[in-house]
């Protein structure tokens, strides 16, 4: 019997991970939940520039299978509560959830309130829509996958391996909860201030940003000190830089987001820090003025 993989929410990662995961495995069929169903093939462009035309059923939550094996929830973060109340009126509560939203905002609750087992996917694959069904993979990243507890390894483990049999790189791990927060600091350090200025993220490195960066990242180790977040091996100033560096050709997702005149992930992003550090009554102007500024 062939088993459905749902995946909520057509933008650039679900349509990726759609046209991925579409022809990886004959015993499971991938529908793309969104608001409106078709059924033109996602094209998507591999970073390699070879375009793939993809069959995958895009469907609406009433469409959906009751029983879906599993179901990957790419929504945007502010988007992401909605979406799964509305598809959860349809498909057994009990089936295995997988959230890839940007931020620590969404992974606490919906870990608690969704009855099957729920992990969290912290990727830097990089893709961006281009059309009505297409997506452009314009950078090859790493997944990794796991419960905020280190709970359903082997669940967390089977599926790392399906995304690696579909060619992406996915691991498993028992510490997502910590490379939500590494994730977390890089995109403050970096979105909301190009999202401001509209620039790339390369051009951070030049002045007036530089120093900007640099003292965001200062109040961001003092909040992840007070949450016991332990830093990364590196350091967190030469893992921000570190990604800068890496992506500086790219308009990153909270810039794109604005130029598209889209919401923008501020609070996802910018809300659990500022949260944590009045928690532990640390002064953080600048993650403050990131706030008021930022689109
Ligand atoms: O949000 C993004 O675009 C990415 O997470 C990152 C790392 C900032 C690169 O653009």
């Amino acid at each position: 019997m062939t088993e459905t993989t749902l995946i909520l929410g057509p933008g650039a990662l679900g349509r990726l991970l759609a046209a991925y995961l579409a022809y990886s495995d004959q015993q499971c069929t991938v529908a793309l939940v969104g608001r409106q169903a078709s059924s033109r093939p996602i094209c998507l462009v591999t970073p390699e520039g070879e375009t793939l035309s993809r069959l995958v059923p895009r469907i609406t939550a009433e469409e959906a299978p009751r029983q879906p094996a599993l179901m990957h929830l790419t929504t945007k973060a502010y988007a992401a509560e909605q979406a799964l109340t509305e598809l959860a009126e349809h498909i057994d509560p009990a089936t295995p959830l997988v959230l890839w939203q940007n931020g620590f905002r969404v992974q606490e609750p919906l870990t608690r309130r969704w009855q099957g087992p729920v992990l969290c996917a912290t990727t830097t694959e990089g893709a961006y829509t281009q059309g009505e069904a297409g997506a452009v993979h314009a950078g090859r990243g790493h997944t990794f996958i796991g419960h905020l507890d280190g709970a359903y390894p082997d669940l967390a483990d089977s599926i790392a391996k399906m995304l690696g049999k579909a060619g992406l790189f996915a691991e498993s791990c028992t510490d997502i909860r910590q490379r939500l927060w590494h994730k977390l600091a890089v995109n403050a350090a970096i979105n909301p201030l190009v999202a401001r200025y509209r620039i790339r993220n390369g051009q951070l490195r030049d002045r007036p940003f530089r120093l900007i960066v640099t003292g965001i990242i200062d109040e961001l180790s003092l909040v992840m000190e007070a949450e016991s977040i332990a830093p990364p091996e590196q350091g967190w100033a030469a893992m921000v830089w570190k990604v800068i560096e890496g992506t500086a050709n790219n308009r990153a997702s909270m810039l794109q987001d604005v130029l598209a005149g889209r919401p923008t992930e501020r609070d996802a992003i910018l809300g659990p820090l500022r949260e944590a550090a009045r928690r532990h009554d640390i002064v953080a102007p600048r993650l403050d003025a990131l706030w008021d500024n930022s689109p």
